[in-house]
Order: structure tokens, then C-alpha cells, then sequence
């Protein structure tokens, strides 16, 4: 099998980096410096499809024509101010992403980061319940600030000997609708969403019950892209009524229009109280958010901290960035070609990828899909190992996408066409032919984001 080939000024790049950067990296740690449209550029000028839209946040591609105008323009007039005052394009922003939205959804409090956003959305469901109890999924990931990561539950080395900076609200945690490998041991639909009557059994004896919020992904996409059957999101959200607890629906990695709908929990009969917000909404400039009633918002005003505001909160240039996105995300009506995109890229990695044995499944929705890699079809026991060689051989492939734990991501922009997902397609038929026959045989994965995630770690 051919291998990379990398130039001295690459491998330069790679040593310098590994020296002076401490970062996640894969292997190998290609370095990147240009991008357009659906395709990634590494520093000797080798073209990768993006699969991951950057950090799932360039939900146009790379170097879109009309992002790079608004960059321009806005680099000129105001970037940055201070963050108690307000200005034009964050207004706008706030308003049409409140009008993408059903219910009274229409008051954002903005964070930079997507686990900043999650932590206002904690601050205003104990704000207005006045409990402290978060339940969260499990296989959820709701980001990596210490509240935050106490309620992210996918695994591996991020939690490891955070000992007490970890909050106690991390044993509130209910089970995730995985169908493909149920943890109740049912089968759906006759199941009638046992993992969710368990759950109830679950909030009963782990929480104080006394419960601010229950928050989940809307489908859990980091704990292995569980798509929920349809009955689950409304009876959760049954549940939390119950519980006399906000839902609160985290949405980092789905909107806007990846799924098919604008946001995810459209395909499901749910508003949430609280929703949150980053990534692909950002457009890649870091502006996120937790959005509310106006109700709940007067309420919460002037408690735990709320409103919340940091440096870099609201500032004019990545709300000018996201603003003229979601206008061309609306304008494009790209929730609906992702949906019909996403149903014939599913429909081909069914026909083409799905036969190999070592690909177990594939779930996803619209143009987010991910293959879960295991070591048979019929002990379904995943293979991050496999997953890996799948990732390094698509890299070879020309194209980049991230393995995290046995699933490799497909998240490409949603302007990728037909004739790119059919050329995609075609490359991860090669790549995953070539790791069912045990190739690369001698790459040391054990540094690769998501083995090394698998190692162990200093005892807690
Ligand atoms: C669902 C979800 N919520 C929140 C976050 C945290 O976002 P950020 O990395 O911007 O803090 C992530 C990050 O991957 C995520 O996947």
C-alpha cells in the first residue's frame, strides 16, 4: 500500500508543532493552510475533502465568496467593543435565529464557546427553579468547562483525575436510546422506549429530586450518533414536565440545517425551555448561545450570574459572520437540500460502504452521518482500532475526517454536490476495503485523538 509522502517543509511543520503546541492530534499530523468550498488544503498543496466542516462550524465550506466579502466589510467598520453595550449585526443575528425557531423561543443570552452556552443554560434553569440537580444522558457531551464536563458522559480520558473540580450532578445521568446496541436488551419498536422507563427509575434514585433540568443532544452525536426513534425527545420531554424541570436541548452539533430541518428537534414533536447553540451556527467565529422565552428570561434576569457576559460575548464580528451565514443558510434553503442530499449520500453508504464487515452500522440524519466501526457484524463489539485505519486510509484517500472512538464522522459542508459525495463515496469504498485487510499495518495509533482518549490514565 502507497503511503504519505510528505515534503521537509511539512515535516518541519509537524516537528515545530508537536514541540511548541500542546493539541489532540492524528496520525499523521498533517498540517493545514488554505481551504475552498468542500476541500481542505495541507501545506505542501495536497486537496482533502473537508468531512468535517472544520470543527463541524463551516457549514458553507471554506472561503465561501459571500463570508469573505462580509469579513471584509466588517473587519473595516467594528470587530470588537465591550460587551455591555450592543450593536446592529448582533441584534439581527438574534432576531432572524428567533425566527427560525417554533414556540416563544426568541431571547439569547451569547456565550463564545458551545460549553459556555451550555453553563448559562445550567445558570438559567437553577435560576428559575431554584434546584440544583442537572440530569444529563449518558453519551451525552455538553462541552469541556468543569460544569460542563461533569455532565458529558461519552468516555475516555477527558474526566480522569478531575476529582473533586467535577460536580456531583455527573451521577444524574439516564440512558441513551441506542438501538443498534440496547442497553435494556429490547428491540424496537416493542420496546415501547424501555431505556426511557428505566430512566425514570434512574432520576428517582440517583438525583436529590429535586431536578433544575434535564439536557440532552438532541441526538447524541459524540456518544455515537444516536438518532433517537421518534417516540423518545417527547416523552423525555414528558418526563421533565413531570419533574417540574426545564428541557434543556443542546444543539451544537446539528444546527443550523445539517439534519434536514433548521434544527434537529423539528424531526421530533418537542420545543425545549432552553436551547442551545455553537458550532455550525457560528460559522466558525465563535459566537454561541443559549436561547429562552421571554418569559423565563425576565424571570432569570439579575440570579446566578444572568445575564451572562465575558470579553468576547456578542461582539460585532463574528455576529456580522454568523448573520450573513444563516441569511444565505435561509435564502439557499439549505435544510432542505441537506435533507435531500443527506438521503442520497445515506442511501450510497448503504449500498457501498455498509456491505463490508467491519461497518456494523450507520446512523445519522441529513448530511451528518457516522459509520460505527466494529470488529464483526454480528458481535457488533466496536473497533476503534478499525475506525482509525479507516480515517488514516481516507486521509491517503484525499479525504480528512476525525474518528472518535469506533465512529468515523461524515459531516461535510452542506453545499458539498452529488457528483462529490458520489467521488467520496468511490474514495471510502477504497479506504475501507484497505482496513478490512488489516492495512496500515504499522502505524502506531496510541497518539491519535481518539485511541489515546481510550488510554489509561493517572489514578483519580
Ligand atoms: C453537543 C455539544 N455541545 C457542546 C460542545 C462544546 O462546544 P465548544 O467546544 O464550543 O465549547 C460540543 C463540542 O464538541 C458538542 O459537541
Amino acid at each position: 500500500m502507497a503511503d504519505f509522502r510528505f515534503s521537509n517543509t511539512h515535516a518541519e511543520w509537524m516537528a515545530r508543532d508537536a514541540k511548541s503546541v500542546m493539541g489532540w492530534r492524528y496520525d499523521p499530523p498533517i498540517v493545514f493552510r488554505g481551504g475552498k468550498g468542500t476541500k481542505i488544503f495541507d501545506v505542501d498543496g495536497n486537496e482533502y475533502y473537508d468531512l468535517t466542516s472544520g470543527m463541524m462550524s463551516q457549514t458553507l465550506g471554506h472561503a465561501h465568496p459571500e463570508i469573505v466579502e462580509a469579513i471584509r466589510e466588517q473587519a473595516e467598520l467594528l470587530c470588537h467593543e465591550s460587551s455591555w453595550y450592543s450593536n446592529p449585526w448582533l441584534i439581527e443575528f438574534a432576531e432572524l435565529l428567533g425566527s427560525t425557531l417554533p414556540g416563544n423561543l426568541s431571547v439569547m443570552d451569547f456565550a463564545v464557546t458551545g460549553s459556555e452556552a451550555n453553563e448559562v443554560a445550567f445558570r438559567m434553569a437553577i435560576a428559575k427553579s431554584g434546584k440544583f440537580d442537572i440530569v444529563s444522558v449518558i453519551r451525552g457531551l455538553h462541552g469541556g468547562n468543569l460544569a460542563v464536563e461533569s455532565v458529558t458522559t461519552v468516555g475516555g480520558a477527558r474526566k480522569h483525575s478531575l476529582g473533586p473540580l467535577l460536580m456531583p450532578s455527573r451521577a444524574a445521568a439516564i440512558l441513551p436510546p441506542l438501538c443498534y446496541r440496547c442497553l435494556v436488551n429490547l428491540t424496537y419498536p416493542g420496546c415501547d422506549i424501555g431505556c426511557l422507563k428505566t430512566s425514570e427509575q434512574l432520576m428517582e434514585f440517583t438525583t436529590t429530586k429535586s431536578v433544575a433540568a434535564i439536557i440532552a443532544e438532541t441526538v447524541p452525536v459524540s456518544g455515537g450518533m444516536i438518532v433517537p426513534p421518534k417516540e423518545w425527545l417527547p416523552r423525555l420531554a414528558m418526563l421533565a414536565r413531570r419533574w417540574d424541570a426545564m428541557l434543556v436541548l443542546d444543539e451544537a452539533q446539528l444546527a443550523p440545517a445539517r439534519t434536514g430541518k433548521m434544527w434537529g428537534f423539528q424531526h421530533y414533536d418537542v420545543v425545549p425551555d432552553i436551547l442551545t447553540f455553537g458550532k455550525g451556527v457560528s460559522a466558525g467565529f465563535a459566537i454561541c448561545g443559549a436561547i429562552t422565552t421571554p418569559e423565563i428570561a425576565a424571570e432569570v434576569r439579575g440570579k446566578c450570574g444572568l445575564p451572562w457576559a465575558g470579553t468576547y460575548t456578542g461582539d460585532p464580528f463574528p455576529a456580522a459572520i454568523a448573520l450573513k451565514q444563516l441569511q444565505i443558510v435561509i435564502r439557499d434553503g439549505l435544510a432542505e437540500r441537506s435533507g435531500r442530499m443527506g438521503a442520497h449520500l445515506r442511501a450510497r453508504l448503504e449500498e457501498e460502504i455498509l456491505p463490508f464487515g467491519i461497518i456494523g452500522d450507520i446512523r445519522g440524519l441529513g448530511l451528518y452521518q457516522m459509520l460505527d466501526v466494529v470488529e464483526d457484524k454480528r458481535g457488533k463489539n466496536p473497533d476503534p482500532a478499525g475506525a482509525e485505519r479507516i480515517r488514516y486510509n481516507l486521509m491517503m484517500e484525499g479525504v480528512a475526517t476525525i474518528a472518535v472512538r469506533n465512529m468515523v464522522r461524515i459531516v461535510p459542508p452542506l453545499i458539498i454536490t452529488e457528483a462529490e459525495i458520489e467521488d467520496v463515496v468511490g474514495r471510502m469504498r477504497t479506504a475501507v476495503k484497505q482496513a478490512e485487510a488489516g492495512y496500515p499495518r504499522d502505524v502506531d495509533f496510541s497518539r491519535s485523538s481518539s485511541l489515546a482518549a481510550e488510554a489509561p490514565v493517572a489514578a483519580e
